[in-house]
């Protein structure tokens, strides 16, 4: 799904491998072809040029003890270019077994050499412009995908099931996809497993799951577009959940028994972000608890954060803030980190502050009091973490949520620091955006605040411990 905005700074389209200024991959499939990247620097064969995803339906069978997946993805887009063929992302751990293009077989690779590509050649080539339905079989065992940074995710075997995270590239480890930031699509899921075993994913479940034969079929529809990388279908032994917060949010909480969780304040959290930061985006929330503690991050998954084992307050804020921060408003290129760390983190603080616990300042004291020659906790600078491996360093997260906190007080008030957040969250709401956009809306929005521009360079971009900005 492309989606264009108008900002003080121009109209910017962002489509899936059309990221301004970046080169993509060239296709494996010469000419006439979408590519094999998007264009990001950072994941070179990440997402593919030439169409555009609206919506996948993924139909995925599984079963705990062999750790098996048997799937159907039925993928609609469209054609922002004529392509003679065109690639999606998937592992080569699974297999393809047939490829259609609007209901006639298609001719399909998984080349060696490229690793995460599926180029598809249909039958006919499919015409700039038409919106088209790829359907994909594919099956086998998922293999986790190691990140630059060293963590395991994508669909991650436990003990009762899989727990699937994707940030930054595991969704090709379980399904065929455009799997960049800025092709958001809508999804279905049919999950089905052996009967007593519960299936969550994305949005609101459809309708009773329906069991037969020892097998029990889990029905979610997200209505909304997300990224790839914030999907997800984790499946396992879960204590379920259901209710609505006060301000008459859906949510549906799943906690695995081995990871007893406190979950008491995600109402108030979804409704207090929700009256600062503009109305909550998504149908419903709540939130996944596995135990997996392998994979060592919690994620944002949209609509329902997926935790690896029991998050703290402050984590749970931090992943209910990002339902606006990173899962709304999205980053258009990895580099952009910032935009979701660097915001959730700020927000875990200010509900801390709200809730009449640490203030947000007395956050920003505490990190500051950080020595300068503590290098690692000061970079990289958060609004250009340099490359994929640091791409979640502590520095993004800390400094990254202090810059935010700088801000507040060099601005000094806070109904317009506050409309500042609420009004670039819902200026890009289902969007993508870059670290240079939110720096040219605060700058245009605040001209009688002095030296933005010189903060902004000192906080997001200079090396080091920050200091006269
Ligand atoms: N976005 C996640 C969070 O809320 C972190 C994802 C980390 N991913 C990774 N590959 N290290 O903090
Ligand atoms: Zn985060």
């Amino acid at each position: 799904m492309a989606r264009s905005w108008t900002s003080r700074v121009g109209t910017v389209l962002l489509s899936a491998g059309a990221i301004v200024g970046l080169t993509a991959v060239p296709s494996s499939a010469g000419g006439g072809a979408g590519s094999a990247g998007a264009g990001d620097p950072y994941f070179p064969l990440q997402g593919n040029g030439g169409y555009d995803v609206a919506h996948y339906d993924l139909t995925l069978a599984t079963t705990p003890a062999t750790g098996r997946l048997d799937a159907v993805a039925a993928i609609t887009a469209t054609a922002t270019q004529q392509l003679k063929a065109f690639d999606l992302d998937l592992r080569r751990t699974l297999t393809v077994s047939a490829v259609t293009v609007d209901g006639r077989p298609a001719a399909f690779a998984q080349p060696a050499s490229l690793g995460q590509e599926l180029v598809v050649t249909p039958a006919s080539p499919v015409r700039v412009g038409a919106q088209f339905t790829v359907v994909v079989r594919y099956g086998g065992v998922p293999v986790e995908v190691t990140d630059p940074d060293g963590s395991v995710e994508g669909w991650v075997r436990t003990a009762d099931g899989a727990f699937v995270v994707n940030e930054p590239q595991g969704s090709p480890g379980w399904y065929p996809c455009n799997d960049t930031p800025t092709d958001k699509a809508t999804y279905d899921f049919h999950v089905t497993v052996p009967t007593g075993v519960t299936a969550v994913a994305n949005g609101e479940l459809v309708r009773a799951p329906r069991t037969s034969g020892g097998r029990t079929t889990f029905d979610w529809h997200l209505g909304q577009p997300i990224s790839t990388y914030l999907s997800f279908a984790t499946t396992g032994q879960f204590q379920v959940t259901t209710g609505r917060t006060p301000g008459g949010i859906p949510y549906f909480t799943a906690v695995d028994p081995a990871q007893p969780s406190d979950l008491s304040q995600l109402p108030a959290m979804v409704d207090f972000f929700g009256t600062v930061f503009g109305r909550y985006p998504f149908s419903s929330t709540g939130a996944l608890v596995d135990d997996a503690p392998e994979v060592g991050y919690a994620l944002e998954t949209a609509t329902r954060p997926s935790f690896d084992s029991a998050p703290d307050e402050l984590t749970l804020a931090h992943e209910l803030a990002h339902q606006w921060f990173g899962d709304s408003v999205t980053v258009a290129r990895w580099r952009d980190i910032w935009l979701n760390e660097g915001f959730a983190e700020w927000s875990s603080w200010f509900w801390s502050e709200h809730s009449g616990q640490t203030s947000a300042q007395q956050f920003f004291k505490k990190y500051y009091a950080t020595p300068a020659s503590k290098t690692d906790f000061w970079n990289p600078p958060p609004g250009d973490p340099g490359d994929a491996a640091d791409l979640f360093d502590d520095s993004i997260y800390e400094r990254g949520a202090m810059t935010l906190q700088a801000l507040r007080v060099k601005i000094g008030d806070d109904a317009a620091f506050l409309g500042l957040l609420h009004d670039w969250q819902t200026a890009h709401r289902f969007g993508n955006a870059r670290v240079e956009d939110f720096v040219a809306f605060t700058v245009a929005r605040f001209p009688q605040v002095p030296g933005l521009q010189h903060f902004f360079q000192v906080w997001l971009y200079d090396p080091g411990k920050p200091a006269n900005w």
